[in-house]
């Protein structure tokens, strides 16, 4: 019979500490809902300690994500476990994830305690942890650099404390897959007391080894795997969790396991992550990326119109890509929309079918044919369902190689017009530094980016901002066949996402409300 294994799914807590992430508690309820369709077993929804917007989305998707384990990290600290308890309470099956660092080089230089410190603390918070709730993970931090016979002492000791999960983290990345897989069996073969607990692993991406660690760590008896959407997570980030799905589904008849994952969720998800981080994903990445099932030469192209198994070894529909039909144009109706929708697995409210409705329809009135990417690409512009402080009613930009840029934007907030207008180093320059204007307040924009959603010259264009204000990130997405437009609606979308974060303080000096 096929060995089952749980997926541990860690994109709001490791994926999160991806440089220039920062997700609010809205988007990370969106993505545990995703996740939990998904099918993952258990959601690490974040670090409750850290700050009270991680405490607060923790304990939001322990109280509405349902059907998943939900744990929260703690360091092994009582202020740390409290806190991650107070969060997960609620969940329907909550789980407390404790970690100390064993490490000889982070026991000397980080933590400043000897390995029975160490050791002591550890049984003590697990058994303090204990009190609370009855399935806690112990994670053995840099456990890859770890001496194995402290490593195994420890594990011991914490399961005799009462852990009801081992975790091995290659915290740093270093290991390879055949000195994990020996190491997993050490800890099978000299910790007296392992039968009675699952044996995880959590593998970070330093040398691109990360999916090929934690698969021969399952093949050394590891029943559960930590990963990401993406692969997101810390430095070169963590094992990403479509790879390693991907890779036991495709090779059944090698690895014999089992699992609950909805392989066909995984584009879709993806994607939702993507969005929502402002991390986008590099197109040759395996599974997901935009050319993981394009096939380029013609060789290959010939191959695969006779016989797909020649060049590809999974299908497109087995994550859930869709076919990128081009049926819609300006005709279709809104039935016809409605039920590409639903095939698209969208299940929106009526004022937001209405919305993206109004979105094709004035799509359409300007490109011959709307494909599926289109349709995503215009629903998932509002994923995030930011609150729209200020809203675009319309901009004018003019530009030229021997002009100076110049912007107006006229925006809406409540039932007032702002009017302002701004020169700039080129047009997309200029209209920033309108809406800043317009604001009331200025933000350092981090990155810039621009895609074409199709191929073609009438494609829509979707850009994505980073920008920064008070330390914190924020991402804005805008989408249009205007890129310039489509610039304006990202930086709005950033500039709205920034308000319902910081609150009123954000702004330098009230907006100017004269203009009508
Ligand atoms: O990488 C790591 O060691 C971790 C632990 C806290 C599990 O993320
Ligand atoms: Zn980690």
């Amino acid at each position: 019979m096929a060995k089952y294994i749980k997926i541990f799914d860690t994109t709001l807590r490791d994926g999160e500490q991806t440089p220039g992430v920062n997700l609010n508690i809205r988007e990370k309820l969106e993505i545990a809902r995703q996740l939990a369709r998904l099918g993952v077993d258990i959601i690490e929804a974040g670090f409750a300690i850290a700050s009270p917007g991680d405490f607060e989305a923790v304990k939001a998707v322990a109280e509405n994500v349902k059907g998943v384990t939900v744990a929260s990290l703690c360091r092994a600290v009582e202020k740390d476990i409290d806190r991650a308890w107070e969060a997960v309470k609620n969940a329907e099956s909550p789980r407390l994830h404790t970690f100390i660092a064993t490490s000889d080089i982070h026991l000397k230089y980080k933590l400043k305690m000897t390995e029975e410190e160490v050791l002591e603390r550890a049984v003590a918070m697990v058994k303090y942890a204990k009190k609370y709730c009855n399935d806690i993970e112990f994670s053995a931090e840099d456990a890859t650099r770890t001496r194995p016979e402290f490593l195994y002492r420890i594990f011991e000791e914490v399961i005799n404390a009462g852990a009801t999960v081992i975790n091995v983290p290659d915290t740093v990345g270093y290991t390879t897959p055949k000195e994990f897989g020996s190491l997993i069996k050490g800890i099978r073969e000299n910790v007296s007391n392992i039968h009675k607990v699952d044996i995880s692993v959590h593998c970070h991406n330093d040398l691109g080894l990360a999916v090929a660690n934690s698969l021969a760590a399952m093949e050394n008896g590891a029943v559960q795997i930590e990963c990401t959407i993406n692969g997101l997570g810390e430095r070169a980030g963590n094992a990403s969790m479509e790879e390693i799905i991907m890779g036991i589904n495709t090779r059944k008849d090698y690895y014999n396991i089992s699992h609950k994952i909805d392989t066909t969720q995984i584009y879709r998800t993806s994607k939702l992550v993507s969005g929502l981080t402002g991390i986008n994903v590099q197109p040759n990445k395996a599974i997901v990326g935009a050319n993981a099932f394009a096939h380029e030469s013609g060789i290959h192209q010939h191959g695969v119109l006779s016989e797909r198994s020649t060049y590809e070894i999974m299908t497109p529909e087995s994550i859930g890509l869709p076919q990128n039909r081009m049926v819609l144009g300006k005709l279709s109706g809104r039935h016809a929309f409605e039920e590409r929708l639903k095939e698209l697995g969208y299940s929106l409210s009526p004022d937001e079918i209405q919305s993206a409705f109004e979105k094709f329809k004035d799509l359409a009135d300007r490109k011959k044919v709307v494909s599926d990417r289109d349709i995503e690409a215009l629903v998932e512009e509002k994923v995030s369902k930011v609150i729209e402080v200020f809203e675009l009613d319309s901009f004018q930009v003019s530009s030229g190689n021997k002009l100076v840029s110049t912007a107006m934007v006229c925006l809406k907030k409540d039932d007032r017009m702002i009017v302002e207008a701004a020169t700039g180093d080129g047009p997309i320059d200029a209209a920033f530094n309108s809406i800043e204007r317009a604001v009331g307040f200025t933000m350092t924009l981090e990155s810039y980016d621009l895609k074409a959603v199709t191929e073609g010259k009438d494609a829509l264009g979707e850009v994505t901002v980073r920008v920064s204000k008070d330390g914190k990130t924020f991402i804005g997405r805008g989408v249009s066949m205007d890129i310039i437009e489509a610039s304006v609606k990202a930086y709005l979308n950033a500039i709205n996402r920034a308000i319902s974060e910081i609150g009123d303080e954000i702004f330098d000096s009230k907006p100017d409300m004269a203009l009508q």
